[in-house]
Formats: structure tokens, C-alpha cells, sequence
């Protein structure tokens, strides 16, 4: 059975993922920041039917809480096959990069960019034990920079500049692992969920957090032994 972990899955879409690789077959690590949050989560899963899911407390902007993760984790498994960067914040509003408060800039890289590298450095002894190991990043398509200087980009994007810089950067991460992992048996890539109603961006999103997941479980069970390097969306690819 492969073994996943998600981070920041008590909620939204992360919960919706682990929902849907549990019926998949996976057996799934429900990263939680909260310990309550994510056992209540695990506890609600089970209730509907998914046994193979457990919670792990790990609050990815603390690297001692994400140190004594992979301890944790290290105990339980002898190896982790998948590795979802799901943990995001959006930040409060106005953001733009003229006026933003640093200090809230740092904020925002703390989780959604050096949170997904210090994850990943330190589920690598895991990750490196898999067959086929796979790093997922949830990216956006505001961090797109292809699709931030089209002639079509979305006029409301503007709520969400220090957010989509630290998607960008995150994008980078992707892009730059893939390169250093060349040649290894690792594939390292990112993907969006779309548009999608959460607690990130106030419940206005199109899709329901169920169909937000498949693409980020699709891009999970297929980067297996697949393409690297990548970013992914519902139906194919997204532009860098
Ligand atoms: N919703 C969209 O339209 C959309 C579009 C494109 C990309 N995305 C991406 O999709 C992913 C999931 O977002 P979502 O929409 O499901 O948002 P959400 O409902 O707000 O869920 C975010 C999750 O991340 C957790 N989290 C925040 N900071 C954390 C930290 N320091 N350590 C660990 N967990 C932390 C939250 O935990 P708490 O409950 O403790 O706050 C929550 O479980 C994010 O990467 C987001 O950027 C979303």
C-alpha cells in the first residue's frame, strides 16, 4: 500500500485529497497544524468509511514542529511515497507589493514557500526509501507569471499579489528540485486545483473542494515513474 503525506488537510481542499487517495487505495498521513483539528478530521474520514488515514500534527512554518514530524513519522513507516505540499495561507487584504507590510510578505513565504522546502528536506530519508517517490506542490494559477501577463488575466487577481509571488516562488522550487533530481528515480512537480470554494479565498471559489482535489490526486498517482518538472491543472497543463 502506498503511503502519502498531505500537509494542512483538516480542511478544504487538503481534506477532500486525503478523502480521495484513501479510496484510491492509499494509505494517507493527515498533516494537521492543530493536533484536535486533525484527529477530528481523521475521526469524521474513518466515520464515513476510510480506515487506512491517520493524523500527523505539523505546522509546516515551524521547523521544529516540522522536525519532530518526520521523527514521528519515521516511527510509524519505513517509507513515504508521496509527499502533497497542500499547507497554504492567503493573507490579509490589501496586499499589493507597493504598500504590503513586510512582516505579513514574510508571513506568507514562511508557509507557502519555505514551508514547502523544510517539508520536503526533511521527509527526504523517507521519500528517498520509495520505489517511485513523488513531491506534489499545490501552486496557483496566480503564480503563473505566463498567465499574469496575458492580455486575458483575471482583473480580481489583484486581491492576491503577496499570495500569487509566493505561489511564483514555490513554482520556482518545483521547477529547480526537478532539475537537481534529473536522472534520479524522484519526480517533482506542481499543480492547482482551479478556482475553488475554501476558507482561503472567503467561500467565493467555482468548484466544490472535492473537485478541486482530483486534479491535485490525479497529478499525485500519475507523477509516479512519470513526467517531472510540470505544472498541472484539470485537464492538462498550465503555462510557467
Ligand atoms: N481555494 C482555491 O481557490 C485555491 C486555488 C489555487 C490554489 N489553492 C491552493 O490549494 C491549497 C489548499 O488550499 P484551500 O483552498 O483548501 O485552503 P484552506 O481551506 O484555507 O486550507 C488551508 C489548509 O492549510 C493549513 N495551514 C495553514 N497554515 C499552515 C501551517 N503553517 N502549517 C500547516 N498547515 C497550515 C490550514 O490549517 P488551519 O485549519 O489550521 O488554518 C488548512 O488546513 C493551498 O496550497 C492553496 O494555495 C487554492
Amino acid at each position: 500500500m502506498k503511503k502519502v503525506l498531505v500537509t494542512g488537510a483538516n480542511k478544504g481542499i487538503g481534506y477532500e485529497v486525503v478523502r480521495q487517495l484513501a479510496e484510491q487505495g492509499f494509505f494517507v498521513y493527515l498533516g494537521s497544524r492543530d493536533q484536535k483539528k486533525g484527529q477530528a478530521a481523521v475521526d469524521q474520514l474513518r466515520a464515513s468509511g476510510a480506515a487506512n488515514v491517520e493524523a500527523l500534527t505539523i505546522d509546516v512554518a515551524s521547523a521544529d514542529s516540522v522536525t519532530a514530524a518526520a521523527a514521528e513519522l519515521m516511527a510509524k513507516t519505513d517509507r513515504l511515497d508521496v509527499l502533497i505540499n497542500n499547507a497554504a495561507i492567503s493573507g490579509s487584504k490589501p496586499q499589493e507589493l507597493s504598500a504590503i507590510d513586510i512582516t505579513q510578505l514574510k508571513e506568507l513565504f514562511d508557509t507557502n514557500f519555505f514551508g514547502a522546502i523544510q517539508t520536503t528536506q526533511a521527509m527526504l530519508p523517507l521519500l528517498e526509501k520509495a520505489d517511485q517517490p513523488v513531491i506534489l506542490n499545490v501552486s496557483s494559477e496566480l503564480g503563473s507569471l505566463t498567465m499574469q501577463t496575458s492580455e486575458n488575466r483575471n482583473p480580481n487577481w489583484s486581491n492576491f499579489y503577496a499570495y500569487g509571488s509566493t505561489k511564483t516562488a514555490m513554482n520556482a522550487f518545483t521547477i529547480l528540485l526537478a532539475h537537481e533530481f534529473k536522472g534520479s528515480k524522484f519526480t517533482v512537480n506542481s499543480v492547482t486545483p482551479g478556482f475553488t470554494a475554501t476558507d482561503l479565498n472567503g467561500f467565493t471559489g467555482f468548484k466544490t473542494p472535492a473537485q478541486g482535489a482530483e486534479p491535485i490526486v490525479k497529478a499525485a498517482i500519475e507523477s509516479a515513474g512519470g513526467p517531472t518538472g510540470k505544472f498541472f491543472q484539470a485537464g492538462g497543463e498550465v503555462p510557467w
